[in-house]
C-alpha cells in the first residue's frame, strides 16, 4: 500500500467569509505536506471561496499597471495549479462527517488528508507535514491530537488512549464531545487526520451521532483494530477559529510570527497593553 498522501479534503461549507484567509492558510500547510489535489467541499452560498482561490483578474491586471511586482508574485504564488482544485457541495449541513462523505469519488481508494479550517496550527513545521512525515512509520490511520483541559472534552473527538509513547499514542476506542465525567481521557483530536479509505464505507451509512449530525469521529471508531490508528501529539500551537476569542488571538500570533509585519504589530499592541 501506499504511503503518499496525495489529496487532502477541506469541509468549509460551514465556514463564514472571515474565514477566507485561514481557508488560503489551509491548502498553504496542505501544499507544504506534498498534497498535490485540493478537495473543497462547499455548501450553498459559498462561491466566494472558488474565486478567492482563482485568478483575480482585476487586482492583477491594477498591480501589473502600477509596477506592483512584488505583491504581484505574492498574490500569485500560492493559486492550485490548472486542475488541482475540485469543489464539490454538501447540499444538506449534516455534519463534518457527511461532508468528507460527499468527496468519496473525488478521493477513490487511496489514503487521503482531511483539515479544519477551525483550527489552525501555528508550527515551524507545518503541523500536516509532521504528520506526512510519521506516516511512513505507522500507516493506517493517524489523527493530530493535544491534551485539553478535562472542562473542555465536551467540545472535542476524545481518545481512549492505548501505548503513548509521549508523541504516537494507540487509539483505543473514541468518542465524541462527551461530558468531562464521561471523557475516557483529555486527549482531543485536532482537525488534521490521515485516514484511509475505507472510512468511507461508514461514513456512507449517515449514521447520526453527538450533536444530531453524522460524524467524523463516529465513523472511525469501527477502523480501529482493523489496521494501525494512532493519535499524534503535534508541535506547534493550535488556535480554535471556531471561537470568536480564539479567531482574535490566531490573527495576532500570526501577525507577530510573520517577517515582514512582525515587528510593526508589536508596536502597535505595545501602544494597547
Ligand atoms: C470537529 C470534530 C471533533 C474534533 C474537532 C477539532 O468538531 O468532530 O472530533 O475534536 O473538530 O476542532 P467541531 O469543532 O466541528 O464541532
Amino acid at each position: 500500500m501506499a504511503t503518499r498522501i496525495r489529496k487532502a479534503i477541506f469541509p468549509v461549507g460551514g465556514l463564514g467569509t472571515r474565514f477566507l484567509p485561514a481557508t488560503k492558510a489551509m491548502p498553504e500547510e496542505a501544499q507544504a505536506a506534498g498534497i498535490e489535489e485540493f478537495i473543497f467541499v462547499t455548501g450553498r452560498g459559498k462561491a466566494a471561496i472558488e474565486d478567492h482561490f482563482d485568478q483575480s483578474f482585476e487586482l492583477e491586471q491594477t498591480l501589473e499597471q502600477r509596477g506592483k511586482t512584488a505583491e504581484l508574485a505574492a498574490l500569485r504564488r500560492w493559486l492550485p495549479r490548472p486542475g488541482t482544485a475540485a469543489y464539490t457541495r454538501q447540499q444538506e449541513p449534516l455534519g463534518l462527517g457527511h461532508a468528507v462523505w460527499c468527496a468519496r469519488d473525488l478521493v477513490g481508494d487511496e489514503p487521503f488528508a482531511v483539515l479544519l479550517a477551525d483550527d489552525l496550527i501555528l508550527a515551524s513545521v507545518p503541523c500536516l507535514k509532521q504528520m506526512v512525515d510519521v506516516y511512513p512509520e505507522v500507516r493506517g490511520n493517524l489523527i493530530a491530537i493535544m491534551d485539553v483541559p478535562r472542562d473542555q472534552t465536551s467540545r472535542y473527538g476524545v481518545l481512549a488512549p492505548g501505548r503513548d509513547d509521549g508523541r504516537l499514542v494507540q487509539v483505543r476506542g473514541m468518542v465524541e464531545k462527551p461530558a468531562p465525567a464521561k471523557a475516557p481521557s483529555t486527549l482531543a483530536v485536532i482537525g488534521r487526520y490521515i485516514l484511509e479509505a475505507s472510512v468511507f464505507d461508514y461514513l456512507g451509512k449517515k449514521n447520526v451521532g453527538a450533536g444530531g449530525e453524522v460524524q467524523l469521529t463516529d465513523a472511525l471508531i469501527p477502523l480501529i483494530g482493523g489496521s494501525p490508528f494512532h493519535g499524534y501529539r503535534f508541535e506547534g500551537k493550535r488556535f480554535d477559529c471556531g471561537d470568536k476569542i480564539g479567531f482574535f488571538e490566531a490573527n495576532i500570533a500570526f501577525a507577530l510570527a510573520r517577517e515582514d509585519i512582525g515587528t510593526d504589530v508589536r508596536d502597535i499592541l505595545r501602544q494597547y497593553v
